[in-house]
């Protein structure tokens, strides 16, 4: 079962777990959609999720989506340390998307590029981390490169799920080939930061998932 979380307007400020954000910053936080200790404990659970699908001692490459991936990916290696004796390496990727054709309902179609070479892949058992899956742009066009470059195995782990309130049919249909094997939670389809995920570049340190208000 994937925990789902909603917004609740009586839920947690920032103030209220001791953290605090410049003021023209914590004015945008809605709340506190996700604390600390539930994504730590979550965090442990993929582990052991992980664990089980891998014979001991296997040799995984964990190859965390840069930049929003990188404080999950960090602490899902420590936990695999604790709860696993998989052979874990980093391969670290940017993945930077750029609009190449505009529907009504947004952006239709995107590039994907990929910052790995084939020699760090192929033969390889793969775990592909993403902070939250959206449109799915990022996740099918990686898992393209992976099958292309013969990896052994691709399994993809995203902390986040978007549900997507009113999706088009090409970006249902690439959300479904996005198809993440492991989901931390599902969230509601509202602007998510904190824990490695920015709003224009900020907040990525927060140890929390808080929701944010763009228009205040
Ligand atoms: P996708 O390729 O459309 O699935 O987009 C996924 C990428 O968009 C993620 O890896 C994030 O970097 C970014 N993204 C999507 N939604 C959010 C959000 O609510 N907060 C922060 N980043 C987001
Ligand atoms: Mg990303």
């Amino acid at each position: 079962m994937i925990p789902e979380v909603s917004i609740d307007p009586s839920g947690t400020t920032l103030a209220q777990h001791g953290i605090s954000l410049p003021e023209a910053l914590e004015r945008r936080v809605q709340r506190v959609l996700i604390p600390e200790a539930t994504l730590q404990r979550r965090v442990s659970e993929l582990a052991r999720l992980l664990a089980n699908r891998y014979p001991n001692g296997t040799q995984v490459i964990v190859t965390p989506v840069l930049t929003g991936a990188f404080v999950f990916a960090a602490d899902l290696g420590c936990a695999l340390a604790a709860e696993s004796t998989l052979d874990v390496h980093y391969a670290l990727t940017k993945a930077s998307t750029c609009s190449i054709a505009t529907g009504a309902d947004g952006p239709e179609e995107r590039r994907v590029r990929i910052d790995l070479q084939p020699s760090d892949v192929a033969g390889h058992s793969m775990l592909l981390i993403d902070d939250i899956l959206d449109h799915g742009f990022t996740i099918a066009a990686l898992r393209d490169q992976m099958s292309e470059w013969g990896v052994h195995s691709v399994q993809v782990c995203v902390l986040l799920d978007k549900q997507l309130t009113n999706p088009s049919p090409q970006i249902r249909a690439k959300r479904a080939k996005a198809a993440p094997d492991l989901v931390g939670f599902k969230i509601p389809d509202v602007w998510v930061a904190g824990y490695g995920l920015d709003v224009a570049g900020a907040m990525r340190h927060l140890p929390c998932i808080v929701s944010v208000n763009w228009d205040r």
